[in-house]
């Protein structure tokens, strides 16, 4: 696991989506995995930004969501599928036939979470995948007690993760308490994760999920086995890493970062 530190949340946003940039310069074919939340606004709006000055070409991009919520129509503006179109989608030169997120109306509910799995295997597997984290240390919706081996499935959110997304819902009370999401397993799968965590408000769970020991109880530690992990953080989410000093002199001295320094 690499782990790199910026100043602040609009510098580690920048290096995100440059990194994926780069990534898909590299492979146009590329398929890539994503992710909603506030945290990811930035990194698509440099995206954008970097697609329309013809600096990356979503044209033969395919996506995979981590995840929606079960009930909510792709035109409800809670809905991630409505989340992607307006900050991601609607705003580059990819294809919507290309973009994949589980169907919140799905009627059955184990078949669309494996065919969602499906979707990928028959792709060839996710190039890269963008997370985030939860406070209850979840990527994707996979809360504490989630196996570290689960594939796409429905999960019921914990009250940690309630409290933390229903303040977007009108009432707060309408928000969903279940959702579909790519299983750990299913990201771990991905060649390469890249995670952005930024804010004061994740210090904690980020040290936990970055230095602690591996547990289904912080679904995002499973990343530390992964071969290939990439985690950017700002100032205010590393406050609390026992190696800040030791990540910080590896990005400044290692050739590899030297395009993004
Ligand atoms: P946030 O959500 O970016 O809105 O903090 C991240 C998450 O819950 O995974």
């Amino acid at each position: 696991m690499e782990v790199i530190i910026r100043p602040t949340e609009e510098a580690a946003a920048k290096l995100t989506a440059k990194i994926i940039a780069d990534a898909i310069n590299d492979k146009p074919e590329f398929k890539l995995g994503l992710a909603t939340g506030a945290t990811m606004e930035a990194v698509y709006a440099e995206l954008s930004a970097l697609n329309k000055a013809n600096k990356v070409d979503f044209s033969q991009v395919r996506t995979w969501n981590l995840d929606e919520y079960v009930g909510l129509a792709p035109e409800h503006d809670q809905s991630y599928r409505y989340y992607m179109n307006k900050n991601l989608f609607n705003n580059v030169n990819i294809d919507k036939r290309n973009t994949h997120l589980p169907d919140g109306l799905a009627i059955n509910e184990e078949l669309e979470a494996a065919v969602y799995d499906e979707s990928i295997d028959e792709a060839g597997g996710i190039d890269l995948w963008l997370v985030g984290i939860g406070k209850s240390g979840h990527i994707g919706f996979n809360d504490p007690g989630t196996s570290l081996a689960s594939r796409t499935h429905v999960a019921y959110l914990t009250n940690t993760t309630y409290e933390q997304n229903k303040i977007y819902f009108n009432p707060p009370e309408s928000m969903p308490r279940r959702a579909f999401t790519a299983g750990v397993g299913t990201v771990l799968d991905a060649k390469k994760v890249v995670q952005l965590i930024t804010g004061e408000r994740k210090a904690d769970i980020a040290a936990a999920a970055i230095e602690g020991p591996i547990t289904s109880m912080i679904s995002s530690t499973a990343l530390q086995m992964h071969p290939d992990t990439v985690v950017i953080l700002d100032e205010a989410a590393a406050a609390k890493l026992k190696l800040r000093d030791f990540y910080n002199e590896v990005f400044m001295n290692d050739p590899k970062w030297e395009a993004y320094r």
